[in-house]
């Protein structure tokens, strides 16, 4: 059985560009530690079962990830997706996962971990920006990387519209990263993932763009 279960907070977006790609799954379970999430609204639309774990209500971070590990296990899922799941995971959580546990992330990791990712890309002044899915680690935003997209970041450039355009990127390749796991096109070596069917090679990105 090749189940799949989606972690989200709130908007889901990307979840929601998960749900379109139509996997090879037999079962998609969204979950989410906040109730007021609109992503849950989503899922249902998309015929997603959903379970609500409110973080709130929960004494303390282990006693919390311990509940949501047993709903996870229930649904004995092959792979594991944050999407915009915005809890920090306890060590034992993300060992218990290892390997099946993805994350994507709104920079090219390992810039820019953590929060306000498009505000310091242009606070710092850099000409590429992106996004990336990798593993999770015990470490934060960090892990084997399974796949980035990268972006100019323009003169012109607002956090807001950085962030839009990094978002459109994320919508692309979350989806391929989750289909090369279902599809098992993904092997690890050491710290590093190899995508066994990958067939793009070879491109670049210039920013500024270099004269003809
Ligand atoms: C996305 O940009 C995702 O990369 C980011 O939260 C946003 C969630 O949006 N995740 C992180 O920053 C994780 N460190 P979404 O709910 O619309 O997918």
């Amino acid at each position: 059985m090749k189940s799949l279960v989606i972690l989200i907070s709130g908007r889901g977006s990307n979840m929601q560009a998960l749900l379109e790609a139509g996997f090879q799954a037999d079962r998609i379970t969204v979950i989410s530690n906040n109730p007021n999430a609109t992503g849950l609204e989503i899922a249902r639309k998309y015929g997603a079962k959903t379970i609500v774990i409110d973080h709130r209500t929960f004494p303390d971070r282990q006693t919390f990830d311990t509940a949501l590990a047993e709903k996870i296990d229930a649904c004995q899922p092959k792979l594991i997706a944050l999407a915009g799941f915005m809890r920090i995971l306890s060590d034992r959580f993300v060992q218990r996962y290892q390997g099946r546990l993805m994350n994507i992330h709104p920079s090219l990791l390992p810039a820019f971990p953590g929060l306000g990712t498009h505000a310091r890309a242009l606070q710092e002044g850099i000409k590429i920006h992106g996004c990336t899915v990798h593993f999770v680690t015990a470490q934060l935003d960090h892990g084997p990387v399974v796949i980035q997209a990268a972006i100019p970041v323009l003169p012109e450039d607002t956090e807001e519209t950085l962030a839009a355009r990094v978002l459109q990127q994320e919508h692309r390749i979350y989806p391929q990263a989750v289909r090369w796991f279902m599809e098992d096109q993904i092997r690890f070596t050491e710290n590093h993932v190899e995508v066994i069917d990958s067939s793009v090679r070879e491109i670049a990105l210039y920013s500024p763009g270099l004269p003809e």
